[in-house]
């Protein structure tokens, strides 16, 4: 059977890591277009290095909660992919082997002239000067609002195979990953896990109201009671 799990950022919510909406949100405090488009780094890269330098520290510090755990421990029943809008490593850390990252991942840098020259920079800042192979500067490797989110085709392949989709912590807001939904296919048990329901256009869904941590626990007793 093949359990695909929709995650986003939510599912860090419980480590720590701030959601981007509502009303303690990320994008409360900060202007979206200025440090997640490519137009913020050109206006100021400094700016945007510091965002993401921040997160980095935040994410470097963070652990895995429960509900990551509960994902990871689903492997023992399931083929499980991941596919996740967050740029943390909670997943991996938590030990789920099978993860995409939509929206890339904070512990990489990629050069500003090369997207496919990556470069593994672990918690470590990037600072302005600190140059790839190319001899341009470093920029964090996330994708950003406007750019082309290279890992949509693979993810939409994963969740037309799927089985059963958990769809978890996210507001469904941001495209093209919201869209993956629809990708399901008929027959698929789809189930949702947030505190606050998104609004989701699909008939037959199974809601859990709780968040990721005992969301996940009571799905695992449900599943495993069947
Ligand atoms: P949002 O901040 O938009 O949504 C967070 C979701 O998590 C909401 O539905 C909350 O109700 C839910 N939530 C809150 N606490 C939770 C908990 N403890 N357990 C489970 N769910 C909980 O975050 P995303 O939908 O992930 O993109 O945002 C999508 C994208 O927008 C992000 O990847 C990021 C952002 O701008 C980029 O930066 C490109």
């Amino acid at each position: 059977m093949r359990l695909v799990i929709l995650s986003g950022a939510g599912m860090s919510a419980e480590s720590g890591l701030q959601t981007f909406r509502g009303n303690h949100g990320l994008w409360n405090g900060y202007n979206i277009y200025e440090v997640a488009s490519p137009q913020g780094w050109a206006t100021d890269y400094k700016l945007v290095l510091e965002f993401y330098n921040s997160r980095r520290r935040e994410i470097g510090k963070a652990l895995p909660n429960t509900g990551h755990r509960a994902i990871a421990a689903l492997e023992q029943w399931f083929e499980v992919v991941v596919v996740t809008q967050n740029i943390d490593d909670l997943h991996e850390r938590a030990g789920s082997t099978d993860i995409i990252h939509l929206h890339g991942e904070i512990t990489k840098a990629r050069s500003s002239r090369q997207s496919d020259l990556i470069y593994e920079i672990g918690y470590n800042d990037i600072n302005p000067g600190d140059f790839c192979a190319l001899g341009s500067q470093l920029r964090p490797h996330i994708v950003w609002f406007g750019e082309e989110v290279p890992e949509i085709s693979r993810a939409a392949k994963i969740v037309s195979q799927a089985d059963i989709l958990v769809v978890t912590g996210t507001s469904l807001q941001v495209y093209p990953a919201a869209g993956l939904i629809h990708e399901a296919p008929s027959g698929c048990e789809i189930w949702l896990i947030d505190p606050e329901r998104p609004e989701l256009k699909i008939p037959g869904v199974q809601y859990i109201q709780a968040g990721a941590g005992e969301g996940f626990q009571q799905f695992t007793a449900l599943i495993k009671s069947r």
